[in-house]
């Protein structure tokens, strides 16, 4: 068990990491309950793999939890399902002293976020992620946000949760290619900033990927240690520190995008692609080496992720892969800095980028394919 503070002066909170922990759900949520209500909000995979034994054991407690249930899948981040969430809570009568717990993936904690930010001008609000990505990454760090027609996570507001809880043994029923799209976010903190970690992925990143448990604590210690410290250092993404974990998002969500945010390409796997063309468009501006940028696109091909546009189903160019970037949130008068790398553990926030080279790197990309 492994208890990490996310320091945040008055809204600090803390992410409790145990094999098993669900089956002490009642007594881990017990500080919650005991100031009003939860209400949780999940996916119908999630609810049918896990509400049962969750529901039984709060009950055993004494505890009547209530909870929403919709689609899977990253369409579900919409703006009907912000307004469907939040009706709900409304109607449940929700106070702000009662406690909204996410449980699910990033897309959950993203909508369930978000509704209780909003409800009653601000609600509490648990986590408990149930995929790789939300366990190493979205549970962490108060982003919350839906997509939009005109793109992804351009509607949304930072809202802290008041306990993360992480429990790695729900890991044992992701699907297999989840479990690769979440390591796609873990490689990413070896990348921004700690070369050492990306070469203990490239050891033991099978592992990880085969279910080894030894692995899996210590990727998730590892990664929610360095998110919680570049959070605490940067919560509002105001001085470049956070913006880091952005790595390969720029790229990423612009396929997300063309590809209609749908199954064809998930989040991970458009942020592995991303970071992969990153890496490659560090090399153009001069700023990587050759070598580099190959063993960073070995490592995630290795595992089974997509890092060239070969890799993905769409008819595009890269004018529209470019046009895509312009609504990024880190825009500065119309500037869109990207992040590239110097180095491996070497990222930085690219300023003055030339979109137009960008599109052509992307036309070139492509005739790759
Ligand atoms: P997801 O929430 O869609 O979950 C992926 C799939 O796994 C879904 O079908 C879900 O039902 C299923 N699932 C979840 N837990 C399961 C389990 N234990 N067993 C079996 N199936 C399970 O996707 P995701 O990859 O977790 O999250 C992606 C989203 O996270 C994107 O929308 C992305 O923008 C967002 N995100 C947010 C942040 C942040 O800081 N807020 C960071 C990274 C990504
Ligand atoms: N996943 C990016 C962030 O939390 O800032």
């Amino acid at each position: 068990m492994e208890i990490i503070n996310v320091a945040l002066g008055g809204r600090s909170y803390n992410v409790h990491i145990e094999n098993g922990a669900l089956a002490n759900i009642a007594a881990l949520l017990e500080p919650y309950t005991a100031q009003g209500r939860l209400l949780f909000i999940t996916d119908e995979n999630v609810h049918g793999l896990y509400w049962d034994r969750i529901n039984q054991n709060l009950s055993a407690a004494g505890v009547k939890a209530k909870v929403f249930t919709m689609p899977a899948g990253e369409a579900s981040k919409s703006w009907h399902n912000l307004e469907a969430i939040c009706d709900w809570l409304i109607r449940e009568g929700t106070e702000r002293t009662d406690h909204i717990v996410a449980l699910g993936g990033g897309v959950i904690g993203d909508i369930a976020g978000f509704a209780s930010a909003i409800v009653k001008r601000g609600c509490n609000f648990v986590q408990i992620p149930t995929t790789l990505l939300a366990q190493v990454d979205s549970s962490v760090g108060g982003k919350t946000a839906i997509n939009s027609e005109t793109g992804k996570n351009l509607v949304g507001l930072f809202h802290q949760p008041a306990f993360v809880l992480i429990d790695p043994d729900m890991l044992d029923t992701l699907p297999a290619r989840e479990l690769r799209a979440g390591y796609a976010e873990v490689v990413k903190y070896g990348l921004i900033g700690d070369a050492d970690f990306f070469g203990w992925c490239e050891e033991n990143g099978g592992a990880l990927l085969a279910g080894d448990k030894a692995a899996r604590i210590k990727t998730i210690s590892h990664s929610i240690n360095a998110k919680a410290q570049i959070v605490s250092e940067d919560e509002r993404e105001l001085n470049g520190r956070r913006a880091l974990l952005n790595l390969g998002h720029t790229f990423g969500h612009a396929l997300e995008a063309e590809t209609g945010f749908g199954d064809a390409l998930i989040h991970g796997e458009a942020v592995a692609a991303g970071m992969a063309l990153a890496a490659r468009y560090s090399v153009r501006k001069g700023y990587i080496e050759h070598a580099d940028a190959e063993r960073i696109a070995r490592h995630l091909a290795h595992s089974g992720l997509p890092v060239h546009l070969s890799h993905i189903e769409m008819q595009t160019t890269g004018t529209k892969l470019a046009a895509h970037m312009q609504h990024d949130k880190k825009a500065v008068q119309g500037d869109v800095p990207l992040l590239l790398m110097r180095a491996i553990g070497d990222t930085f926030m690219s300023q003055g980028t030339d979109l137009a080279d960008v599109a052509a790197f992307l036309d070139d990309e492509l005739a790759q394919s």
